[in-house]
């Protein structure tokens, strides 16, 4: 009769002494593969008597089952041994100083900058932010903001028409200006609206200050009871944080947007001497922005009640401003992607944009 229970201790003594994976895997295979040690007991049964089948295979099983228990607690035993030898290995220290980064650091565009800024201050403002396509059709770039068909004002802005697709009706433009989110908001929103609206805007011209696609943000305000004195607050308000002066004039100049009633065009103070413009002081004044009282066909077009209410709206080159601020002379270098121009003109990404001069109180 064969010895069980030293083929289970010596079978268990190869378990103990298994180091790794590999070794313990070599033991099961000897015990329980299709042709170990165990499963060789097993294929005895068959030429047994009925009686000695019973207790001999109990006990055969009785083994099997120890051994398999002890196979699997040794794994377990062997996988942590592993990972603590890992842990041990891998750990980091976080007191080691880090890389130098510098050369390898990408910098902050500065119209991202200040659109950032700019979003900044006019959310202090309690304005939210409204995109739209640069896509436009020709309602919302122009019939919406009341141009008349065939008005001059629309050949005024250089505009770049697209292949009208098939199927369509209306012409579609690349938007000249952000005001057609102007139309988008109001027919979605309902009043009181305070948005503003960057976005790229595209015209067919090119020099020193006029790039063929560029950044506008528009600003919008309806409400029941806002006038232009709440306009030119608003401006000024923007126009000190922006350029972070204390006091910032502002001249208001009639002018004509088809879409204001009455429009006007505001410069601030600024002094031109030296070759460099400084903001908020001197005898010069500089145009930043076109402005005015929203149109009553322009509310009229997106379902408003002008006679329950009003507002205001402006438009402002974003590019213009990063120029006047960071003292950027050549609009055009904004656009060459020159890895030279931005390390200067940059910032970094950790120089968070902020309210920074803060809005006066
Ligand atoms: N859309 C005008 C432009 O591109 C700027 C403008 C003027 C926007 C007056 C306005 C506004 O919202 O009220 O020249």
């Amino acid at each position: 009769m064969l010895d069980l229970s030293e083929i289970e201790s010596k079978i268990l003594t190869q378990i103990a002494a298994a180091n790794d994976g590999v070794a313990l895997e070599a033991v099961r295979v000897g015990a329980l593969g299709k042709t170990g040690e165990i499963s060789n007991l097993l294929k005895l049964l068959g030429s047994m008597e009925t009686d000695q089948r019973k207790t001999f295979g109990a006990a055969v099983n009785t083994v099997r089952d120890t051994v398999s228990e002890a196979l699997n607690s040794r794994k377990n035993v062997l996988a942590s041994a592993a990972l603590n030898v890992r842990l041990a290995a891998e750990k980091i220290d976080v007191t080691f100083p880090i890389a130098p980064m510098g050369h390898e650091q990408g910098r902050i565009h500065p119209i991202s900058q200040v659109l950032e800024e700019v979003t900044a201050i006019f959310a202090d403002l309690g304005f939210s932010v409204a995109e739209g396509p640069d896509i436009e059709t020709d309602d919302y770039n122009f019939t919406a903001l009341n141009f008349p068909e065939g008005h001059p004002a629309r050949e005024m802005h250089d505009t770049f028409f697209l292949p009208k697709l098939e199927g369509e009706q209306e012409r579609v433009v690349l938007r000249t200006h952000t005001s057609p989110v102007q139309i988008r908001t109001m027919r979605t929103q309902n009043p009181p609206i305070r948005v503003i609206m960057p976005g790229r805007t595209y015209r067919c011209d090119s020099d020193q200050t006029h790039t063929p696609m560029f950044h506008q943000c528009e600003g919008l305000v309806i409400d029941k009871t806002s006038h232009m004195g709440h306009l030119k607050w608003i401006l000024q308000e923007f126009c000190q944080a922006f350029f972070e002066v204390e006091k910032v004039d502002m001249r208001l100049r009639p002018s004509f947007f088809p879409f204001t009633e009455p429009s006007v065009e505001v410069d601030i103070r600024c002094n031109r001497k030296g070759g460099e413009i400084k903001i908020g002081e001197g005898d010069d004044w500089l145009e930043i922005l076109g402005c005015g009282m929203v149109h009553p066909n322009v509310l009229r077009n997106c379902g408003i009640n002008p006679d329950e209410y009003q507002g205001f709206a402006w438009g402002m080159g974003l590019d213009r401003l990063a120029m006047l601020k960071y003292g950027v002379p050549d609009l055009r270098a904004f656009f060459e992607n020159d890895q030279r121009w931005i390390k200067h003109y940059g910032f970094r990404p950790l120089d968070l944009p902020s309210l920074l001069g803060g809005l006066s109180s």
